[in-house]
């Protein structure tokens, strides 16, 4: 299954390219941008609303907060998220993640530091492995972990008590959660693809921070080139300040920003370079499907795994490209993006 795969680090995502949402390097950044309450978080407004309400309730009762799962594509906002919930409980926050937590003790370890009414986030909670996860059962249920002392005939378990404590996971792949870590969660939280005026939101909060000087039409255009992404949207903003920097007088009007994006290989709609020669391939030389993964994989000299995990998925939400059982096939808003006539007697007009 290729979500195993990309969770076990053996398919890379596309790393160079300005709108992959995967973090790299942008730590820096991100944590200066990172809204610290609910009312900078931008959208996400069911979800928001539904953590307000436990955050109260918990207040009122003088309880810690319920444990919460955060589920969601990479850089929607779910570590932001763990954040704000701590700031608004006024709790600690210590952070780790899944892969980083590799023995049993690692996790015990930090468990056994933990302060009354800490919160605890886990990032890629699917990659914690078994043995690991076990010591959580526990943890999160009873508030406890039984450790094993000793060795062979003369092993005995000890339980140690916990303080009471709240633990946040965050995942990109519910789907990779065991079914008894998932039922551990009081709240289980699904983060959504933003509204392109959100993300102006978020872009125009993010100049205002970064000093940077932007205009309402070049924040909607930016906007609509980020994927329904924050961390996207932060990044091509970083990315056009420079341009705007060097090669303009600093201030970020339309036609910097059309001219940068033109410099990033990235299009209107956000698509980068392998996207756009992807989408042209299968119309262009295929007319328009259905095509083989196979074909088009070698067509373009892609491989197979990552044309269907880092290429696939966004032209699929974005209506542009269907997966049948004969193959891939580009939709009428493919070619139209393209700027292309489908062909007479495509199967668009069937
Ligand atoms: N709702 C939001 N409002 C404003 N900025 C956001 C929002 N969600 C995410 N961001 C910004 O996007 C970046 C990535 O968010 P992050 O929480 O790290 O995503 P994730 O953990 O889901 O990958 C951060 O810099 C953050 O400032
Ligand atoms: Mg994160």
């Amino acid at each position: 299954m290729i979500e195993d795969e990309m969770a076990s680090g053996q398919i890379h995502p596309k790393g160079a390219s300005v709108v992959s949402a995967d973090d790299g390097g942008d730590e820096k950044f991100e944590n200066v941008l990172r809204p610290k309450n609910f009312d900078n978080y931008i959208g996400q407004t069911e979800v928001k609303e539904n953590m307000r309400i436990f955050i109260s309730a918990a207040k009122q009762r003088g309880e810690s907060l319920d444990h919460a799962l955060f589920y969601g594509p990479p850089g929607l906002g779910k570590t932001t998220m763990a954040g704000i919930l701590a700031e608004e409980m006024g709790a600690n926050l210590r952070m780790t993640s899944g892969p980083a937590l590799e023995k049993p003790g690692d996790l015990a370890a930090i468990l056994t530091n933990l302060q009354p009414n800490d919160f605890l986030f886990i990032d890629e909670i699917h990659r914690l492995r078994q043995p690991v996860e076990e010591i959580l059962y526990t943890a999160m249920e009873d508030f406890a972990i039984d450790l094993v002392v000793g060795k062979g005939p003369s092993a005995r378990t000890m339980r140690i008590d916990l303080p009471k404590f709240t633990l946040l996971g965050a995942t990109t792949m519910a789907s990779l959660l065991s079914g008894p870590l998932r039922d551990r969660f009081g709240h289980v939280e699904k983060l959504r693809y933003y509204e392109p005026d959100e993300i102006e939101q978020i872009i125009t909060r993010s100049a205002r921070i970064l000093d940077i000087s932007i205009e309402k039409e070049s924040a909607q255009l930016l906007a609509r080139s980020s994927r329904r992404t924050p961390r996207i949207a932060n990044r091509l903003l970083r990315r056009v300040r420079d341009f705007a920097e060097v090669v303009h007088q600093g201030k970020i009007t339309t036609p910097v920003v059309k001219d940068s994006l033109k410099q990033l290989a990235v299009d209107a709609i956000g698509l980068d370079r392998s996207d756009q020669e992807f989408l042209r391939t299968l119309c262009l030389k295929f007319g328009g499907g259905p095509t083989g993964l196979g074909t088009l994989a070698a067509a373009i000299g892609e491989d197979e795994r990552t044309i269907e995990a880092m290429i696939e998925p966004f032209l699929i939400r974005e209506g542009m490209l269907q997966r049948t059982a004969r193959g891939r096939s580009a939709t009428a808003a493919a070619w139209f993006h393209l700027g292309l006539e489908p062909p007479t007697g495509s199967h668009l007009f069937d």
